[in-house]
């Protein structure tokens, strides 16, 4: 392999507004290896991805590709040169295929046009290569939002690329479905593709970087060689301080055997997506879901928020049956659903940041002349101090936070409207260590007042951390319901396969 690098960046910074995203950032990706960029949220690194694949043009300074300098007007013009992303949102086409979304602008073509046979099975092969068996006539907006994120990356690596990047390809997904991108990522390595890699999650920074670079408050702080990098480390360095604890065991684990039962759910079917589920919900409790992609956990909060209607079995909330027709009929009953795809279904992305948070509580702001939004932006301040929710200001739209923060604004509208029982679907996905821990303190201190929480992740660790008790779920099916302080990931993961 030659030693002219992939892709050199130098001195590249970028403003928005007065706010700097990026200020004079130079890494080197070399040929051949997996180069990650961590950094808490609003760090720079989608900012950062954005310019490398020719979506955002910097202020200054320049890029160089196989020892070339260049620029990129446009996403299409990095694709030529062969640099393709898995972005961070989900960004793909609802009423086409999968297939289609797979091989957009890519359609191989036949005598009468594009050649649909060998589009899907073009299409096929390339998630053959992550090991995901979609089918590729589905409809895209049919798919679930891990789902989706794996056609997204189908996609980056349908594109012939030698440079990859992804930014948080795995925030969405079980450690199952990571450790099969990972395995194609070393195949990729081996035939010589390089790859930009974003995460949060610093276990896998570990396992698969070649390189670490650390990006705060839009600087390039820190490279590390992964040999001598731990993630108390990188913590530090991303928070630039000392950081005490990255773990809220011993907080929970309180027994709530004595106390009541809020909400009991009792053979809850829904044919295709979940079969018999029951349990009880005591006060106070943080009742965790834990299952791969495809177990029926999002449909389960769903159908409990009144989205979607069981086919059988009962509901009760304190002892009282209930039947959910709509969000509101649960609302009513205190009964709240956090939906994991926060883009899709929660965001209004031209609403301040401040509105976005009060905007499921709006009766609080009428006043005599519409909404007082003053009011607003001090009723949601708070949430940013207790989140570390970062934004220039609450009256800009939410559309210019970072991923990360656009979901912690979101987790604040659902606790700032007060409830009882709270469905919390993948909560922490893309928010970074250190904020993460402050929202399970959160959560706990609110459990401490009373709520009730089912918390939906796949991160076998958060499971362990936050957790009361865990239900497993498999393919629909209800696996175990066990005491979170009796089990290991290992034995979670036995549950779920046996
Ligand atoms: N289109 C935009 N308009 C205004 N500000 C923006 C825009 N895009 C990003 N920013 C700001 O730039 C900074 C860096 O954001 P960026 O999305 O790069 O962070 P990140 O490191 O990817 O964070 P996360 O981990 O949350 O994804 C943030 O302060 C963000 O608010
Ligand atoms: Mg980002």
């Amino acid at each position: 392999m030659s030693d002219i690098p992939a892709l050199e960046v130098h001195g590249v910074s970028k403003k928005f507004g007065n706010a700097h995203a990026l200020r004079d950032v130079s890494l080197t990706l070399r040929k051949g290896e997996v180069h990650s960029v961590i950094g808490e949220n609003g760090a720079g690194k989608s900012t950062l991805m954005g310019i490398i694949c020719g979506r955002l043009q910097p202020d200054t300074g320049t890029l160089q590709r196989d020892g070339k300098q260049v620029r990129f007007a446009s996403p299409r013009e990095a694709q030529s040169s062969g640099i393709a992303i898995a972005p961070q949102e989900l960004n793909v086409l609802p009423m086409l295929s999968v297939a289609e979304n797979i091989m957009i602008g890519a359609q191989p073509r036949g005598t009468f046009g594009i050649s649909w046979s060998e589009t899907r099975k073009l299409a096929e092969q390339f998630l053959h290569e992550i090991d995901e068996d979609i089918d590729t006539s589905t409809p895209m907006g049919e798919l679930s939002a891990a789902h989706q994120q794996l056609v997204q990356i189908a996609r980056a690596t349908a594109s012939h690329a030698d440079v990859l990047i992804f930014d948080e390809p795995t925030a969405m997904l079980t450690d199952r479905e990571a450790e099969k991108l990972f395995l194609f990522i070393a195949r990729f390595k081996q035939r010589g593709g390089s790859v930009l890699y974003v995460s949060h999650r610093l276990n896998e920074i570990l396992e698969l970087s070649d390189s670490i670079s650390v990006l705060r408050d839009g600087e390039l702080v820190a490279q590390i060689d992964p040999a001598e990098a731990t993630k108390e480390k990188m913590v530090n360095l991303m928070a630039g301080r000392e950081v005490k604890s990255l773990h809220i065991s011993g907080l929970r684990k309180q027994n709530n055997d004595q106390r009541e039962t809020v909400l009991s759910v009792q053979n809850l079917t829904r044919k295709g997506e979940f079969e018999d589920i029951s349990f009880d919900l005591r006060k106070g409790e943080i009742l965790a879901i834990s299952g791969l992609i495809g177990s029926g956990r999002t449909e389960l909060g769903k159908c409990l928020f009144g989205l979607q209607p069981p086919d059988s079995g009962k509901v009760l909330i304190n002892g009282r049956e209930v039947v959910h027709s709509s969000p509101s009929d649960a609302i009513q009953n205190g009964l709240i659903y956090l939906p994991e795809e926060r883009k899709k279904e929660g965001l209004f992305p031209l609403l301040s940041v401040a509105e976005n948070i009060c905007i499921a509580s709006l009766d609080r702001f009428k006043g005599l002349f519409g909404l007082r939004q003053g009011a607003m932006v001090k009723r949601s301040a708070p949430y940013f101090s207790s989140m570390k929710l970062k934004a220039a200001d609450p009256s800009i739209p939410i559309s210019t936070l970072s991923g990360g923060n656009q979901q912690k604004a979101i987790i604040a509208r659902w606790l700032m409207k007060e409830c009882d029982i709270l469905i919390l679907d993948e909560p922490t996905r893309g928010i970074d260590v250190n904020a993460k821990f402050e929202i399970q303190a959160l959560l706990t201190e609110l459990t401490d007042k009373g709520l009730s929480i089912v918390f939906i992740s796949s991160e076998l660790q958060e499971v362990l951390d936050v957790s009361d008790r865990i239900l497993v779920m498999h393919e629909g099916k209800m696996k175990g319901l066990v005491e979170t302080n009796s089990v290991t990931q290992e034995r979670l993961l036995q549950i779920a396969m046996t």
